[in-house]
Parts: structure tokens; C-alpha cells; sequence
């Protein structure tokens, strides 16, 4: 299967990746997680990338595009992948389009996380993530054992620099004017999903749409 996450900052498309991605035995590609990888090794793609990201805009669509492009060809990645943040403009949907059709594949799903703006703040500013793995908890609703520390590694938890109200406020104007049209784009495959609910409830909404 091929399926893509959609949805505003801090809708959960991270925190369900893992189950769907062990479910379906899918590969878990996330443009946001593959940038921050770049930004904190200094890559040339990272420089160019620290600056939109911070400010809470998007990056060129070439940029994640090449990324997607060079992913999704890894072998673990023939059965299926979760694409979790990609594409975020019509233009990157039609490119990922393009490149599937040449293979003989296209997208099977579209994952829509509906969450209201408002509860999107409290959300994002109390976020932690572990870096290495992607896994991320919140201070209320998800926190792990021992404040601060990664329930599996027992390395330490940091706050993204663009989890902050300001920046919260760019990216969700980028998300309205730039990717809701990309839920137009696929509207014939796009499942709707109350994505403000509790986790394993989303959880279960989810296994019922891949199913
Ligand atoms: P990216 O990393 O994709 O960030 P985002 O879209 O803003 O999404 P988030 O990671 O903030 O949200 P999420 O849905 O994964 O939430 P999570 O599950 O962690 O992108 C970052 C930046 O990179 C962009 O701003 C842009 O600059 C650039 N970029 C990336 N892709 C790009 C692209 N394709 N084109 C151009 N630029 C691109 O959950 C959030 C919190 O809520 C957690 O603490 C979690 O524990 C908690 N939570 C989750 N589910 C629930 C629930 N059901 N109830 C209560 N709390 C919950
Ligand atoms: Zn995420």
C-alpha cells in the first residue's frame, strides 16, 4: 500500500506512523523528520533547508522532492510506504504522481487528520521528541516515564525549535493556503479522520480506513 498522512501541525501523523507502519509492514517516510536529519549533520540540503524551517514555512519543493524521489526507491520501501508530511503543495503532488505513474504505482490512500486550529497549540508547545528515533510524547496527553527522557533509550527528550506559538501560527497559514488544496488534488482517495480524539481511537479509525 501507498498512503499519505495529511493534516496540520501537531494532527498526530507521527505519532500513528509507527502503528500503521508495523501493521502493514510499510517503510515510515517523513520530510519533516529527514530535513531536521539534515539541519542538525549541516549538509548543504540542511543549511539551505534551517531557515524556512524556523520560520515555520515550507521548503523548496525540489528539495523534498528529491528526497521522496531517492526514499522511496530503497528496497524496504517495494511494498509500501506512509508518506507522513509530503506532498504539501500541489506541486509536489503532482510531481510524487508523475513519479509513481513511470513505475507503475500510484498512491492508494490519502489520511485526512482533521483537528481544530485551537487545539493544535497546546499540542505542538507541549511536544517532546527523541531525536534519533522520531518518537515523540506530550507533557499531558502522551509523557513518558521519567520527564525528559526517551522511555526506550533512556536518552534525553528536546523541544523543535519551530514548536513555539509564533511559528505554530506560520506554519498553519502555510497548511491552509498551501496544502488544503492538496486534499482537493486526491479527493477521490482521501479518508476524513476526527483526528481529535484520543490516540487509540484515532488508532482504531485508521486500522478501519486501511483495512
Ligand atoms: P513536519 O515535521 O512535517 O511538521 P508538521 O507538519 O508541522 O507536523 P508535526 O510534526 O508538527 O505534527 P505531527 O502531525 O507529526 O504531530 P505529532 O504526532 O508529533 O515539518 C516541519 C517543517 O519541515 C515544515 O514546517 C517545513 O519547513 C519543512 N517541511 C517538511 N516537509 C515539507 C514538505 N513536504 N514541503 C516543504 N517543506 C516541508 O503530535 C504532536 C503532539 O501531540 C505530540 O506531543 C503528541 O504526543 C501529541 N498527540 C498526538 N496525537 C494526539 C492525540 N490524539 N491526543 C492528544 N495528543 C496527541
Ligand atoms: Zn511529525
Amino acid at each position: 500500500k501507498r498512503v499519505i498522512l495529511i493534516g496540520p501541525p501537531g494532527c498526530g501523523k507521527g505519532t500513528q506512523s509507527p502503528r500503521i507502519k508495523y501493521e502493514h509492514c510499510l517503510c515510515h517516510l517523513a520530510t519533516g523528520d529527514m530535513l531536521r536529519a539534515a539541519v542538525a549533520a549541516k549538509t548543504p540540503l540542511g543549511l539551505e533547508a534551517k531557515k524556512a524551517m524556523e520560520s515555520g514555512a515550507l521548503v523548496s519543493d525540489d528539495i523534498v522532492v528529491g528526497l521522496i524521489e531517492e526514499a522511496t526507491q530503497q528496497p524496504e520501501c517495494a511494498k509500501g510506504f506512509i508518506l507522513d508530511g509530503f506532498p504539501r503543495t500541489v506541486v509536489q503532488a503532482k510531481k510524487l504522481d508523475e513519479m509513481l505513474a513511470k513505475r507503475g504505482q500510484s498512491i492508494d490512500k490519502v489520511l485526512n487528520f482533521m483537528v481544530p486550529d485551537q487545539l493544535l497549540v497546546e499540542r505542538v508547545t507541549g511536544r517532546w521528541v527523541h531525536p534519533a528515533s522520531g518518537r515523540s510524547y506530550h507533557e499531558k496527553f502522551a509523557p513518558p516515564k521519567v520527564a525528559g527522557v526517551d522511555d526506550l533509550t533512556g536518552e534525553p527528550l528536546i523541544k523543535r525549535k519551530d514548536d513555539n506559538a509564533d511559528t505554530l501560527k506560520a506554519r498553519l497559514g502555510a497548511f491552509h493556503s498551501q496544502t488544503t488544496p492538496v486534499i482537493e488534488h486526491y479527493a477521490a482517495k482521501v479518508v476524513a479522520l476526527k483526528a481529535d480524539r484520543p490516540q487509540d481511537e484515532v488508532a482504531a479509525s485508521i486500522a478501519s480506513a486501511m483495512a
